[in-house]
């Protein structure tokens, strides 16, 4: 069987995707399904490439038992629509991003992470960056709740 292959992005790959790749593989993982993916994270912006997670991402997460401290910030690469299955957006802003960059044909694998859980009621990962650390609370529930559902879809799907 194939691996399914996930990207998650944000705007710079150190708050909001990097969380999303550390809650997800773990998620994965603590269900013995992680052979089954490939996961990774990517920014629509170039500022912040081959820096760590922020502090406070990091902290976050691990205070939820997930270690992200060796991801590295990436930009989005042309190749990764070709790679991925699925390409998921934090918010509205990144996917119109991901949307203009991606080449004819392959606009379907971008969506809205938020869009597998419904059920939350809201559309978009709110950026964390210029804000206290109970952003990342959020982002870090939010991420949960998804991921939680996405899995489901993607294995469900696949079975
Ligand atoms: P992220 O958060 O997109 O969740 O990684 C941000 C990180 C950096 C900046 C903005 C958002 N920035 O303006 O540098």
């Amino acid at each position: 069987m194939s691996k399914t292959r996930i990207l998650f992005v944000c705007l710079g790959n150190i708050c909001r995707s990097p969380i999303a790749e550390g809650v997800f593989s773990h998620m994965a993982a603590q269900e013995g399904l992680a052979v089954q993916f490939a996961i990774d994270s990517a920014a629509t912006g170039d500022w912040h490439t081959g820096e760590p997670p922020d502090a406070r991402a990091q902290a976050a997460a691990a205070l939820r038992g997930i270690d992200i401290s060796r991801q590295r910030a990436r930009p989005i690469r042309q190749t990764d629509f070709e790679t991925f299955d699925h390409i998921l957006a934090m918010d509205r802003a990144n996917r119109s991003d991901l949307l203009r960059m991606a080449p004819q044909g392959l606009d379907y694998k971008v969506k809205l992470f938020l869009s597998f859980a419904p059920v939350l009621g809201v559309e978009e990962v709110p950026d964390p960056y210029f804000g206290g650390p109970e952003g990342f609370e959020h982002v870090l529930d939010l991420v949960e709740a998804a991921s939680r559902e996405l899995l489901t879809a993607v294995t469900t799907q696949s079975a």
